[in-house]
Formats: structure tokens, sequence, C-alpha cells
């Protein structure tokens, strides 16, 4: 093993990764749970690639074999329930975590520079969950995912200028059909995961190149030690996995994900059809205004959020830092509460 190593070295060498891995350092202190959420999200995710990958082997797009061939998934293919079933919990506890993870950055203060890049692809990582989840959202072409999806399609139809464009290329044309389960596969299991892991791998070099962000308040009190993250700081992260997948496990096979009727575009939709939890505090916001207000203010909130690392730089006075950590409060409040009075008057 050891002559195959060194041969191999001759050829590839890694000695600089293998230094820079060796001496990477975790701080440890009151806030340093938090650390694992991005973790959390990354294991979500390598779920998905495996889940999704074997549900490939399986699953045909197309208006005739789609819902035919997720129910042969379902009742025919072995323990194809449970991959589906596991994929779908993933999908949205990959979500779940991800809003955690950009929280806890965000209180932090982790956006400032130097990692402000680690925001932004951060933020591209966010947009291309919520993609994956719209378009993965239709593949059963299940009567509610076909309602869903209309109802989705048209919000983003709604939006100025671009919108009605942008749903007919979705849709591939004026209404959905199959061209359109066809362009969301696409989407869903080729165009998206090759950006995202491109976009997740710079994320993750950024931060072995910047370390872990000390909040200010600990690092002023200096109330801190560190951790080799190799092997003390992986060990943890790996029990985190561990309880994650165990979380997973439980809710996949004892709620198994349901698949309903196959979609009928000629029927009436049925009645409460709504977005996925995620989206629903904007689903609310366009319920409460009309329509260009909502999305203008939605646009609004979401763009100010996006550039905080430029209102709220390092060099900034406590004031605005202050101001910063109002505004988080006052989002994660806003996006809680709509979202629960959207579910309410379901
Ligand atoms: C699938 C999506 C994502 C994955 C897999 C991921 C993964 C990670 C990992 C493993 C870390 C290092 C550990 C940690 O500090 O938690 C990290 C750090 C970071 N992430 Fe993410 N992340 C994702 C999405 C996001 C989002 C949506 C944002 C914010 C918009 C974000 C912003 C950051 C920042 C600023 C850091 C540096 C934190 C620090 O220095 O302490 N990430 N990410």
């Amino acid at each position: 093993m050891g002559t195959l190593l060194s041969k191999l070295e001759e050829r590839l060498p890694l000695a600089p990764l293998k230094e820079a891995a060796l001496h990477k350092q975790v701080p440890i202190h009151k806030h340093a749970f938090w650390y694992y959420m991005g973790g959390i999200s990354l294991f979500f995710f390598l779920v998905q690639m495996v889940t999704g990958v074997l549900l490939l082997f399986h699953y045909q797009p197309g208006a005739e074999t789609a819902h035919a061939s997720a129910l042969r998934i379902m009742t025919k293919v072995d323990f194809g329930w449970l991959i589906r079933s596991i994929h779908s919990w993933s999908a949205n506890l990959m979500v779940g975590a991800i809003f955690v993870h950009m929280f806890s950055v965000f209180f932090m203060k982790a956006y400032q520079k130097p990692r402000d890049l680690t925001w932004y692809t951060g933020l591209a990582l966010l947009g291309m969950t919520f993609l994956f989840g719209f378009t993965g959202y239709l593949l059963p072409w299940d009567d509610i995912a076909f309602f869903a999806t209309k109802v989705g399609v048209d919000v983003a139809a709604g939006t100025p200028v671009i919108g009605k464009e942008i749903a007919n290329i979705l849709r591939g044309g004026t209404d959905i059909t199959g061209l359109t389960i066809q362009r969301f596969f696409a989407l869903h299991a080729v165009v998206l995961p090759g950006i995202f892991i491109a976009i997740l791998s710079l994320h993750l070099l950024l931060v072995q190149i910047h370390g872990n962000k000390i909040p200010e308040g600990v690092e002023r009190a200096n109330a801190y030690r560190t951790i080799p993250f190799f092997p003390n700081f992986l060990y943890a992260d790996l029990y985190v996995w561990l309880l994650a997948f165990n979380v997973l496990s439980i809710l996949a096979a004892i709620y198994p994900w349901p698949l309903g009727p196959e979609a009928d575009i000629l029927k009436p939709a049925p009645q409460g059809i709504h977005p996925e939890w995620y989206f629903m505090a904007q689903f609310q916001l366009l319920k409460m205004m009309p329509e260009p207000v909502a999305m203008t203010l939605f646009g609004a909130a979401g763009a100010l959020w996006a550039i905080v690392p430029l209102w709220n730089p390092a060099t900034a006075t406590g004031r605005r830092g202050k101001l910063a950590t109002y505004a988080g409060i006052a989002a994660a409040i806003g996006l809680i509460g709509l979202t629960i009075l959207a579910y309410g008057k379901l």
C-alpha cells in the first residue's frame, strides 16, 4: 500500500493538500455548534446524489410513463419506496438545514470580507436548491405535483418583463405537458447537479482557505480554543452525520412519501393546493396583495439580504452591526410568521 501511494505521489503531488488538511484548526466556543450546519447540508446533498442516481435506474420521464414508473418504484422495485421516500425527505431536510446554516452564518457576520465570496456562492447554492425542489416536485406526475407546478409557473410568469418568456421556456409551450416533464427532468438530473457541484466545490474551498469565523464577542473576550480539523472535528462531524442519518431513516421508513393518482389535466385543481413549505411565505404574500406588489416587495427584501456584505462590511461601526442583527431577526420572524399564516388559511 505504501509503495502504491508513493508511486501515485510521484505522479500526483498531494503533499500541499495533505499539509493544508493536517494544519486546519477549528475554533471551539459556546456558538461552535452552528459550525455543523454547513456539514449537515452537505450530508443531505450527498444523500440526494446517491438516492437520485438509484431512482434514475427506474424513473422514465414523459406524460405516459412518468407516473407509471413512479408507481412501479413504489410497488414493484425492491426497496424502491424507501429510496424514493429517503430522496423526498432528505430534500426537505436539506432545505431546512441550509436555512439554519444561512441564518447562523448571518448572525455570526461570517459574510464579511474575506468571506463575502463564500456568502455569495452560498446564496447561489440556496437558489439552486429551490430549483431542485421545484423541478423535482413535478416528476412523479401525480395530481398534486401537476397543480402545484402550475401555480408555481404562473407565479414565475408574473415576474415583470421576463416572467412570461421564462414560464414558456420552462413549460416548453403555454401548457404543462410531457415536454415540461422532460425539461424539468433535464434540469433536475443533469443541468442543476453539474452547476451545483462546481459552485459547492468553490464554497468548500473558500471555507478551507479562510477557516471558520469566530464571532466578534467571543474573539474580543478571547473565549475560545482551537482543535485540529483532522481528525478531531471530522469525527465530531461524522457523529452529527450519523444522527442526521438516523432522523432521516426514521422519517422515511415510518412516513413513506405518498404518491397520488396520475395527473389529469382536464380535472379542476383539488381544494387547498399549495407549494412546498419553503415557498409558503411567498405564496402567502401573493394572497395578501396584488401580484406585482408582492413580487417587488419579496424581491427587494431578498436583494437587501443578498448584499448584506456591502451594507454591513467589516469596517462598519457597531450601529450598522446591530442593524444587521435586527434585520436577521425580522427576516426570520417574517418568514416563519407568513408560513404559519399560510398553513392556517389552507
Ligand atoms: C447545499 C448548500 C450548502 C452547503 C453544502 C454548505 C456547506 C458549508 C460548509 C461545510 C461550511 C463549513 C462549516 C460551517 O461553517 O458550517 C460552510 C461555511 C459557510 N457557508 Fe455554506 N453551505 C451551503 C449553503 C450556504 C448558504 C445558503 C450560505 C449563505 C447564503 C452559506 C454561507 C456560508 C458561509 C458565509 C460560510 C463560512 C462560515 C464561517 O466562516 O464560519 N452557505 N458551508
